[in-house]
């Protein structure tokens, strides 16, 4: 490669979780660090991060595809720009990645960003550079203060997994589970409230696998943390994601029903509803004590909106096991969901199983779950109607006098202010919930919540 002046302007792209808006917001604290400029819209970067999701389909291929549409438009707009990938595909396919992709100069695992200013310098010197190793995150004690503003932030406690399920990258590009000191994550959560968040959403692969000691050097769990941050004044609102079945603790569940900041929501995958699909994925659960679990937060929190991912199509799934599944959502009635069609991912148990199913058999119980799953969030949404609650303002709509914010269940609600009411963003307001749509609920402004 060719020594490159270096990079005036900056992409970050991140695909895939949340934790990966995460890392793409960090990294791009550390190339603003360095005097380098996020690229305008529409305008070709000096430098383009490519973070990216490695857990389902398809996603080396997009990152090949990227690579080539980026050196494509930088070339005739006369540059050359930097390519860096980072996120789980460049974990899990760095080497690859650097020996099909000449464009690629950088190769960054999730573990490793914070280094990516030294990969920089020595990427413009015309040196290429991967850096995938995992060791304990020392990542986060080396990015620079956080600097956004937003109503509404996330805040990494958690990272990894070691539960193995057999069809998951995240084991293999997210390493093992570790937790964040308690105190790092009280002063974060503070420099994020002092700089106007007034919700954050606490993220891990497994993040009710968080354990810590607080202040007073006692072991505590995710719930033990909770109840500190709802000590902080200026944090209204606590969320977190994501959650496995089997590291609820009942100290978890009795936090919602007692800590007031803590939203009515929760994030729980399942998967599956077919015991021998949930034992063939490795879940160490069966469909009936997760019901059992959703029994028991239901009891402490009535209201609480209930939300899940689902896998159709796993090797040797029967019609009837897919079935169970479909009793499952019955059962419970979510008033949000995510499912996906089974995706082999290479060096994963599963994908070496008997029984891969055709993706016609996968398209239509795709769609078969996906139906039932939207009429429930319909149906939760309708059920909505009528009720009054406090709405966190995230941004303005499309349209003058309009806002957009979410409910204390997650959903987007959207309102109108009259004219003497100046809403702004952050502010907490007070809405009656009126119209139900698929994806949002229209409100109308009551007051302001004092802060
Ligand atoms: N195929 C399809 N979906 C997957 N997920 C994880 N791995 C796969 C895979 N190989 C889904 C699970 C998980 C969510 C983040 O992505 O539902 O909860
Ligand atoms: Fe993947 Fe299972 Fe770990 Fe979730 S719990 S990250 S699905 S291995």
């Amino acid at each position: 490669m060719k020594p490159q002046t270096p990079p005036r302007t900056y992409r970050v792209k991140s695909f895939g979780c949340q934790m990966n808006v995460y890392d793409g917001e960090r990294m791009a604290e550390l190339l603003d660090a360095r005097g380098i400029r996020p690229a305008t819209e529409g305008e070709d970067a000096d430098l383009v991060v490519l973070n990216t999701c490695h857990i389902r389909e398809k996603a080396a291929e997009k990152v090949y595809s990227d690579i080539g549409r980026i050196t494509k438009s930088g070339r005739a707009a006369g540059k050359e720009p930097l390519i860096a990938v980072a996120g789980c595909v460049a974990q899990a396919e760095g080497e690859e990645i650097m020996a099909r992709a000449p464009a690629v100069s950088m190769v960054v695992g999730p573990q490793a960003y914070h280094r990516l200013p030294e990969m920089l310098d020595r990427a413009t010197k015309g040196e290429r550079a991967s850096d995938t190793d995992m060791p304990a995150i020392a990542k986060f004690a080396q990015l620079p203060r956080r600097a956004k503003r937003s109503p509404s932030a996330f805040l990494t406690v958690q990272e990894g997994c070691d539960k193995f399920c057999t069809y998951c990258v995240v084991p293999y590009t997210r390493g093992a589970e570790i937790s964040r000191p308690f105190a790092d994550l009280v002063d974060e959560a503070k420099r994020l409230t002092d700089g106007g968040a007034r919700e954050i959403t606490l993220l891990g692969q497994n993040v009710n696998a968080w354990s810590g000691e607080d202040a007073r050097g006692t072991a505590i769990g995710l719930d033990g943390l909770i109840r500190e941050l709802a000590t902080i004044p200026d944090l209204a609102r606590i969320r977190y994601t994501t959650s496995h079945p089997n590291d609820f603790t009942p100290g978890l569940v009795a936090a919602h029903g007692e800590v007031k900041k803590l939203m009515p929501y929760l994030h729980l995958p399942v998967q599956s509803g077919s015991d021998r699909v949930l034992k063939a994925m490795n879940r160490q659960h069966t469909a009936d004590r997760y019901l059992r679990l959703l029994d028991e937060m239901r009891t402490v929190r009535p209201d609480i909106a209930l939300s899940g991912d689902f896998i159709v199509g796993f090797p040797g799934e029967t019609e009837a096991e897919f079935e169970e599944t479909l009793s499952l959502v019955d059962e419970v009635r979510y008033a949000q969901a995510f499912s996906f069609k089974y995706s082999p991912r290479p060096g994963t148990p599963a994908a070496s199983m008997d029984g891969q199913l055709p993706r016609e058999v996968m398209d239509d119980r795709l769609q078969r779950l996906q139906s039932r799953l939207n009429r429930d969030q319909l149906a939760f949404n309708e059920a909505s109607v009528g009720r009054t609650c406090d709405v966190l303002i995230e941004r303005r709509g499309k349209h003058e006098g309009q806002w957009l914010g979410k409910s204390p269940w997650l959903q987007s609600v959207w309102f109108e202010a009259e004219p003497g009411q100046d809403p702004a963003i952050g502010d907490m307001v007070e809405v009656e919930l009126v119209e139900a749509g698929p994806n949002s609920m229209r409100g109308t402004l009551l007051e302001k919540v004092a802060a």
